[in-house]
């Protein structure tokens, strides 16, 4: 019951961040937008302090949107923030994490054969890590580093592959993956949260006293600047790492810290086109770029071919083919509290992935899937807790060549 419910809770947290995180990263993809298309406003606007103008069509209905230099001559009554959106996709987020890595099934989080954790050691080592990073950021954004942008770019990329390289060497692949997109995740809201809404209550308290904002405004706002331009390269590989923790092929590899380290660098830089193209600069080399890193990556990813399995000894007898009943007992120990129709484990409530190993017949079924996932790159068993052998895993990938 306890698992069922578990999945019921996953499933509506997990329904809940995505909404909450295309509502922030929707938003904020409108802002950058909307900062590179406004254009110079006729006199009469520029009057009232407008410096930009911009009209769209939207939803059956026209849009004025002016842009100001500083800020009204005197506040409306209703103002709108953007923050709840960044709030909200941390708090679902971390609830997530709970859920599915720390109260969840813990052979996504803990490999013994990596470190020997226990769930609390995990748990610490994972909180302190999103803490750490968070205020090792905000130490830099106050430093000056701050003033040389490209600098502080790639101190940030190192900074992050360090922290992808950490999490391999303590946690499971998966784990490890989720783990690197939280601490960017929690890098964003704290950009929000400390930086750019501050930034925004300074410069409203000064338009509400009628003052022209002083240095520490201004200051203050340059800094939010920079913090959102983080925000925006960061969008699109955080979304990546998201989603690429439900692919073994890629949280699976041996050197899954670098795979992600490779994706970063390659969507950040596919932002950079988008980001140019805003402002009227067209360098579609970027993107070209961008997709031959991609294919360079896709082949050095792919598992090595199998090894055709001898047919002759050394001394020219036939080799002897593997039992189907060794293959039988292999399923029993190593796969099926997992993989079957009712799995024991108490971590899930049906067969991961939909794939039940419970016969030959279903481990044929899954040929190609089985020999990628527990012989070519052994990512099974999870975090190898029924401890398979690599004598066992030979065997397993010469049946399944013997079996096509
Ligand atoms: C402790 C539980 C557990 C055990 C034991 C286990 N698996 Fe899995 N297996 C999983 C989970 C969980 C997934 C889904 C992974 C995901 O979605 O990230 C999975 C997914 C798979 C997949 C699909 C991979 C893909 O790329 O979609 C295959 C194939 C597989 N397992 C084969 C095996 C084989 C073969 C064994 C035994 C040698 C085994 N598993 C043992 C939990 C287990």
């Amino acid at each position: 019951m306890h698992a069922y419910l578990a999945e019921w809770l996953s499933l509506i947290i997990r329904w809940f961040h995505v909404i909450a995180g295309v509502a922030w990263i929707g938003a904020s993809f409108y802002f950058v937008w909307l900062d590179n298309n406004l254009r110079e406003p006729p006199e009469w606007k520029k009057q009232k302090g407008i410096k930009g103008d911009l009209w769209a069509i939207h939803g059956g209905g026209f849009y004025e949107v002016a842009k100001y230099h500083v800020g009204p001559e005197k506040m409306p009554a209703e103002l709108h923030w953007f923050k709840w959106e960044a709030y909200s996709t941390l708090m679902s987020g971390l609830a997530l994490l709970f859920a599915v890595y720390y109260f969840g099934n813990p052979g996504y989080l803990i490999d013994a054969s990596k470190l020997d954790l226990s769930m609390g050691g995990a748990i610490a080592i994972g909180m302190g890590t999103l803490l750490g990073v968070m205020v090792i950021y905000e130490a830099l954004i106050r430093s000056p580093l701050a003033k040389h942008g490209l600098a502080f770019g790639v101190v940030l990329f190192l900074i992050l592959v360090a922290v992808a390289w950490g999490m391999f060497q303590v946690f499971a692949g998966r784990g490890a993956f989720i783990h690197v997109g939280a601490v960017i995740g929690t890098i964003m809201v704290a950009n929000v949260f400390l930086g750019i809404v501050p930034a925004q209550r300074a410069l409203v308290s000064a338009v509400e006293k009628g003052d022209t904002p002083d240095e520490r405004v201004v200051m203050l706002a340059q800094r939010a600047m920079l913090r959102s331009r983080h925000n925006n390269y960061l969008t699109l590989p955080v979304i990546f790492i998201m989603i690429s923790n439900h692919y073994p092929i890629f949280y699976g590899n041996e050197y899954g810290w670098a795979v992600l380290a490779a994706i970063g660098a390659i969507t950040a830089y596919a932002r950079h086109f988008f980001n140019l193209r805003h402002k009227q600069i067209n360098k579609p080399s970027i993107l070209i770029i961008s997709a031959l890193a991609t294919l360079a990556l896709i082949w050095a990813m792919a598992p090595s071919a199998p090894e055709t399995a001898a047919t002759h000894n050394a001394d020219g007898t036939q080799v002897a083919r593997v039992a189907d009943a060794d293959v039988s007992q292999l399923l029993a120990t190593h796969c099926q509290a997992c993989h079957a129709a009712q799995p024991s484990s108490p971590a899930f409530q049906a067969p991961p992935a939909g794939i039940m190993l419970e016969t030959l017949e279903q481990l044929k079924l899954h040929h190609a899937k089985v020999y990628q996932a527990a012989v070519a790159t052994q990512y099974m068993p999870l975090g190898n807790m029924t401890g398979i052998t690599p004598e066992e895993r030979s065997l397993l990938g010469q049946w399944l060549q013997e079996n096509p």
